[in-house]
């Protein structure tokens, strides 16, 4: 029997029209333009504002972009997993909603939730059921609204994060093309480091919790950037040899963007060049699950059909791991 690749057939994503620039920020927390540049790499973010507007509305940005522009109906659509740490709601799944806006209707959906690992743990998880040959059409969403959870307040957090999201369609092929590989992990002392401390069911929502600002991004930078540095890198590196693949087979490394610093020491480890890695974070910052797919949208310009690709992340958790493609479209 021919093995069923899972490729990826489409791509689209989408940032709100708000741009958060470090000088804005300046007004808010003390901080400078200057230290956020040289230790993150950031220097504006999209926030999406209005009342009542959540995750599924970037979300459904995504989605719709993404039906129109591979010519889908969304009434052929299988299934369709959404990648968040911000849904709307405690449940409802973001995913449900995000189909019901878009007129997916044949489906079933849910949300995975793998903090900035998100996006492709849920691309490794789509892949199976379009590789064992029952499912044909599948959408991975990574979207988060990450302006819903942050301290404006707490400037080691607030410069970081911004919202943003994509969306990709997933579809069996039988050429050698499509997701090749993946190695995927996960450690949970390292909740510690970085969690939100209230809304749970440990500690549920209360004046209290409010009065203390638990309901926003508690992280130890340090900590967390020590523990990115080694296994994004290492686990970067480690797909390439279990691939035998060469610096120079590789086109581009799609990193998840939380740091610049950690996206360098990664293409180091792999020995790439810089232009072979796609860097977007001075525009966005880090929007947790949608970074992937906005540097899959953004580059889909240049990528060929055959073209080696390795995404990587690394997030809360602890998780991490990273995916071997060859590009299909
Ligand atoms: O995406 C999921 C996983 N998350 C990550 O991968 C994030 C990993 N961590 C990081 O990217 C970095 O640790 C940060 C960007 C969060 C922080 O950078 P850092 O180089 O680790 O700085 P730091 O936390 O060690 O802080 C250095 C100094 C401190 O001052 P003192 O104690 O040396 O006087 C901070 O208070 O910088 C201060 N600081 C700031 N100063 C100006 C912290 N935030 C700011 C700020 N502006 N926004």
């Amino acid at each position: 029997m021919t093995k069923i690749n899972a490729a990826i057939t489409g791509i689209h994503a989408w940032a709100p029209d708000y741009i958060l620039d470090n000088k804005e920020l300046e007004t808010m927390v003390e901080t400078t333009d200057e230290w956020i540049l040289t230790r993150t790499g950031i220097s504006e973010r999209h926030i999406l504002k209005g009342e009542g507007k959540g995750t599924s509305d970037i979300g459904t940005e995504a989605v719709k972009g993404l039906l129109e522009k591979t010519g889908t109906s969304p009434e052929e659509i299988d299934l369709l997993i959404c990648a968040t740490v911000t849904p709307d709601m405690q449940f409802p799944a973001t995913a449900n909603i995000i189909s019901d806006k878009t007129g997916i209707k044949n489906a079933w959906s849910f949300d995975l939730n793998a903090a900035c690992s998100g996006f492709i743990y849920a691309l490794d998880t789509a892949r199976r059921f379009v590789e064992s040959g029952s499912y044909k059409k599948v959408i991975v969403v990574g979207a988060d609204k990450m302006s819903s959870i942050v301290d404006y307040t707490d400037r080691a957090t607030c410069v970081i994060f911004g919202d943003a999201g994509g969306a990709v369609l997933l579809e069996p092929t039988e050429e050698n093309l499509g997701i090749m590989d993946s190695i995927m992990h996960s450690d949970g002392v390292g909740r510690v480091h970085l969690h939100q401390k209230a809304g749970g069911s440990v500690k549920p929502a209360s004046h209290e919790t409010v009065d203390a600002r638990e309901h926003f991004i508690y992280q130890e930078g340090q900590p967390v950037f020590k523990f990115a540095v080694t296994n994004m890198a290492d686990v970067s590196a480690e797909i390439m040899k279990k691939n035998n693949l060469n610096p120079e087979d590789i086109s581009y490394l799609v990193p998840h963007q939380a740091n610049l610093r950690i996206i360098e020491a990664t293409a180091r480890r792999m020995q790439l060049d810089k232009e072979k890695v796609m860097i977007n974070i001075q525009k966005y910052g880090n929007t947790t699950n949608g970074t992937i797919p906005m540097c899959l949208h953004e580059w889909q310009h240049k990528l060929k059909k055959g073209d080696n690709l390795i995404l990587a992340a690394f997030g809360g958790g602890f998780t991490w791991g990273s995916i071997y493609l060859k590009w299909a479209i």
